[in-house]
């Protein structure tokens, strides 16, 4: 109701006013819910580091009155209130950090060095990049536990975020490489899709990682069982190619290492979906039924298959959601509407 422009104190009939967030939020309502309610239960805080933007402060506005998170807001404090102000919108429970002034901000640049020195990075590169960057100082509150996750991006290009994560933030034990991961909401069904956004060349090694985080992911945010088929333009060795078995070689790693997960490949992805298909010529498959996770040999497929599925396949997406990181740091996708920030918000709550 606040993103359509109805004015915040019109707002009386608050049945009518769920009944057309859930009907705007369509067939990604029944997976949003699970993540909002999971988000409302634990109560994080969440850093918006482009709290200057008036799509976050009417997420915020969102957050607030539906009490999923309670969002940190980085910008200036007198141009945030007007902007709220103008557009009719109350975040008076938002907290506000002009980031440029802060008063922690000596800390953030005495660990921002500590992390970076012999990453060639000076002392007063540091604070530059700590008071002109709401990202990078989005994230150092993430590691030095001010805020328990960021979402940013809005006006940002996904690189310009996720390398301050990259460069702050450890990636989880005994994982070397994050990844990006869509929910892909259908009419019947949800199918995760990843890589995504991050590795733009893909290892048998980075894929056999990004199945596995994929998979722990899917089963705690989700609750969903994932089974997992491992993408290729070749089916069980059909094609002797080095990039089809690379895949096969990332199917078998998954295997070893975590023999708990129902995983195949390398397959088409109609073969994915098509299980009398796969029964009849590839019985000795340890797939059995629908796959629900794809992993894509690449980011080209990847990235072009899940934008293919929004605008021609009638799919709506949640995410990016990273995996990978130890702390909770989610990109969004530039110009992605309200919606979109309250979900993420919701997500990296649950992340954290
Ligand atoms: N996992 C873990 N760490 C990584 C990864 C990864 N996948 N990639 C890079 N890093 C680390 C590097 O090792 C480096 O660490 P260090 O500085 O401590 O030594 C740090 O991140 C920064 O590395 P850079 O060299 O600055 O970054 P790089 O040039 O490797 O770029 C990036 C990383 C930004 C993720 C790049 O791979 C990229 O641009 N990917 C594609 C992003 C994109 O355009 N996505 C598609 C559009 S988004 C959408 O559709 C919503």
């Amino acid at each position: 109701a606040v993103e359509s422009g109805v004015a915040r104190k019109k707002i009386t009939d608050w049945d009518a006013y769920r009944d057309s967030l859930e009907s705007r939020l369509g067939r990604t309502h029944e997976v949003s819910r699970i993540l909002i309610n999971k988000a409302k239960d634990i109560k994080k805080r969440i850093v918006l580091p482009e709290g200057e933007e008036i799509k976050v402060l009417r997420a915020a506005q969102i957050l607030i009155d539906e009490e999923i998170v309670s969002p940190i807001l980085l910008g200036n404090k007198e141009q945030i209130l007007k902007m709220a102000k103008e557009h009719d919108l109350d975040i008076s429970r938002a907290e506000i950090v002009e980031y440029a002034s802060c008063q922690k901000i000596d800390a953030y640049v005495d660990e921002l060095y500590r992390l970076r020195q012999r990453k060639g990075l000076t002392r007063n590169a540091c604070r530059r990049l700590l008071t002109t960057d709401p990202n990078y100082f989005g994230v150092m509150m993430v590691r030095m536990g001010d805020a328990d996750g960021m979402v940013s991006g809005v006006n940002h290009y996904y690189p310009e975020v996720i390398r301050p994560a990259l460069q702050i933030l450890e990636v989880q034990k005994d994982k070397k490489f994050i990844a990006g991961l869509y929910a892909m909401v259908l009419k019947k069904e949800t199918i995760f899709f990843a890589d995504t956004t991050v590795n733009i060349e893909s290892t048998a090694e980075i894929l056999a990682n990004t199945a596995i985080m994929v998979a722990d992911k899917v089963k705690k945010t989700f609750d969903i069982e994932p089974r997992i088929a491992m993408l290729s333009f070749s089916n069980f060795g059909s094609v002797r190619h080095p990039y089809a078995e690379k895949v096969a070689k990332a199917t078998q790693m998954v295997k070893q290492m975590r023999p708990d997960l129902i995983i195949d490949g390398e397959m088409q992805v109609d073969l994915a979906f098509d299980t009398e298909l796969r029964d009849r010529d590839y019985s000795f498959s340890d797939l059995k039924g629908r796959a629900n996770v794809l992993i894509f040999p690449s980011l080209e497929a990847g990235n072009i298959a899940y934008k293919l599925m929004m605008r021609l396949g009638g799919a709506e997406a949640i995410g990016p959601i990273l995996v990978g990181l130890e702390k909770s740091v989610h990109v969004l996708q530039r110009n992605c509407d309200v919606d979109t920030i309250v979900r993420m918000c919701a997500i990296a709550a649950v992340d954290a």
